[in-house]
């Protein structure tokens, strides 16, 4: 097993770095832009084997695509990330040339990879990895709803002093402030609906809270978060090359499942060894349903963006 990560920021590196931990290939390549950044962090992950007990083989590389061939699964972080007070959807322009690039040089030397999106705006940038390589759907996957949905645990969390590992809470839709549904009629903890565990008020803010957990971070860090978001891709690749079939919110291309068609947006889905293996229906009530085609249509708009940049590319 071959695992390349693109790009050696903060989320790429730590991305790298849990994916080296749990050994999920022989060999994980880092591969950024920048002279000398992901040799460097290859080699500081490569330190931690001793010492933590793992021992999967970590090349960093600078922008040379062919010490990615033959890799199985691809997770694509380049782009740059949000600044306090921005949007993921302000970084469309540069990210999308970015990503483009990114994926034809990936598939130029790893055909047959799987294809994961975490580069933001996440959602439209997915989708632009699927027109712009033409692969078959199952292999591209937008990480962002495991992501929103580990930090709609961590809120649920403080409000019922549990462990965030007896929770099951799903977040649908976009990965925006504006676009993300965090499903809280169906989360539970230990089967018990929280909507019998938490009032109704708290479980709005819970949920309000979730919505913008990023944009929260942001404003913290002064730049957008790493470690969940890191952790978030590690574990899709984990259940991708163990094959898993983890159920698993992510943002795949839709051609008639929940009402919706021709746009990649984050549903539940089975991930195991080919990609995502099919949809589950989780039989949305009238007012989810309107949330999710409300969603569709802000990163449908956010989609169109795609054809301005093409035209004035
Ligand atoms: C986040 O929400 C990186 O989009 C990512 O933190």
């Amino acid at each position: 097993m071959k695992i390349t990560v693109v790009g050696a920021g903060a989320v790429g590196a730590t991305c790298a770095d849990n994916i080296a931990r749990k050994e999920l290939a022989e060999e994980l390549v880092l591969l950024d832009i920048k002279e000398g950044v992901a040799e460097g962090k290859a080699l500081d992950i490569t330190q931690t084997c001793s010492l933590l007990g793992f021992d999967t083989r970590v090349v960093g590389v600078t922008n040379d695509y062919s010490k990615t061939a033959d890799s199985d699964v691809v997770v694509i972080t380049s782009g740059i990330p949000r600044k306090p007070g921005m949007t993921r959807e302000e970084l469309i322009g540069t990210n999308a040339r970015i990503v483009e690039s990114v994926c034809k040089n990936l598939l130029q030397y790893s055909p047959n990879a799987i294809i994961v999106v975490i580069s933001n705006p996440m959602d439209t940038m997915t989708y632009l990895a699927l027109k712009s390589t033409g692969l078959p759907k199952n292999r591209i996957i937008g990480m962002g709803g495991i992501l929103d949905s580990a930090r709609f645990k961590c809120y649920l969390q403080k409000e019922l002093n549990c462990s965030q590992n007896d929770l099951h809470a799903t977040v649908i839709g976009g990965h925006g402030d504006t676009t993300m549904i965090p499903l809280t009629r169906l989360a539970t903890l230990n089967s018990t609906p929280v909507s019998n565990l938490i009032a109704a008020d708290k479980l709005k803010q819970v949920a309000a809270d979730t919505m913008v957990g990023g944009a929260t971070l942001t404003k913290l860090l002064g730049t957008s978060a790493w470690y969940a978001p890191g952790a978030a891709g590690a574990a899709l690749v984990e259940s991708i090359v163990r094959n898993e079939r983890k159920v698993f919110p992510c943002c795949v291309f839709l051609e008639g499942e929940y009402g919706q068609n021709d746009i990649c947006l984050g549903v539940p889905v089975v991930i195991g060894k080919h990609g995502w293996e099919n949809i589950i229906d989780y039989k949305l009530n009238e007012e989810e349903k309107a949330a999710f085609n409300k969603s569709a249509d802000a990163v449908r708009n956010m989609n169109q963006v795609l054809d301005t940049l093409v035209a004035s590319a």
